[in-house]
């Protein structure tokens, strides 16, 4: 029997029709409003997607949203300023911008830059550090989509083996310790997977849920996923475009072969993608509360 579709999409929508009710309720009864800007430097098409998909988002849910473009040229001390600018700025809760940014600007720095009771992406070291110790107050996005799929999909994660294939800072490493900490939707025993990893089919094959987030086009084939386990496919790859310029994406799962063989597995698109989008709004609320001393 194939795996059951993990619809990222439609979990999505059933959190972000709780987020506005939530955000009325802060309307009502506190006076207050989310604030999220987004900063996108330079035209590159996939940014440029991503930014409209979270500010269509942000406005729908009611968000005071700021589309905030700037040119591929931006010096980086004009970046920093237009930061300390959003930074000071009280209506706004959240300040997400978009990477990659163009050669030349050290990412590191601008993301030093954002408040940390700002940094809705949970980038800046501070939050990285308050997740390792599992004191967060933001948890990064892409991981947290993945967690609340996973315990919404009623996927046993406490006690199961998980392998990420991955390491990255956005995705691989957070998920990595955000699924071995203590607490619902974790408790797992994790192995990371990358590209010096001697045999990573020994890894996912005995695997009871697989994270591919190695961004490789259907790296993960089906003969290295074990009979009935949860596979999530973080991958984005761009493959071609249609006829009419929509970009065509494909996972980094093989995704023909592994649905024969999981339980369970998350389409691409319309599986991680939207729940990265959404707990964004997720944390811009969160934001809103914490700078007015909003308890939940
Ligand atoms: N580029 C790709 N993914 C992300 C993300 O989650 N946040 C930001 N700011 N940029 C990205």
């Amino acid at each position: 029997m194939p795996a059951k579709l993990l619809k990222g999409a439609e979990v999505a929508k059933e959190i972000r029709a709780e987020l506005k009710k939530e955000v009325e309720s802060l309307k009502e009864k506190h006076g207050v409003v989310p604030g999220l800007v987004t900063i996108l430097v330079g035209e590159n098409p996939a940014s440029q997607s991503y930014v409209r998909a979270k500010q269509k988002t942000a406005h729908e849910l009611g968000f005071h949203s700021v589309q905030d473009n700037q040119p591929a040229d931006l010096s980086e001390d004009k970046l920093l300023a237009l930061i300390d600018k959003y930074n000071k700025d009280p209506q706004i809760d959240g300040i997400l911008v978009q990477l990659p940014l163009p050669k030349g600007v050290n990412e590191n720095k601008i993301l030093l830059a954002i408040d940390p009771s700002k940094d809705v992406d949970a980038f800046h070291p501070v939050n990285v550090g308050k997740l390792m110790i599992g004191e967060p107050d933001y948890l990064p996005c892409t991981p947290a989509g993945i967690q609340e799929l996973l315990i919404r999909s009623g996927t046993e994660v406490s006690g199961a083996e998980v392998a990420v294939v991955g390491r990255s800072n956005i995705v691989g490493k957070p998920i990595a310790v955000m699924l071995m900490q203590k607490g619902p939707g974790a408790n797992a025993t994790v192995t990371v997977c990358h590209t010096r990893t001697k045999d990573v089919k020994f890894h996912t094959k005995r695997a009871d849920i697989v994270i591919a987030a190695a961004g490789v086009t259907e790296y993960v084939k089906g003969d290295m996923i074990k009979p009935g386990a949860v596979v999530i496919d973080v991958g984005v790859n761009e493959v071609g475009k249609t006829a009419d310029g929509k970009r065509i994406l494909k996972g980094d799962v093989a995704f023909d072969e592994a649905v024969e063989v999981a339980s369970a597995i998350t389409p691409v698109p319309g599986g991680v993608g939207p729940m990265t989008i959404t707990m964004l709004m997720k944390n811009t609320v969160r934001g809103c509360k914490l700078h007015h001393n909003i308890k939940d």
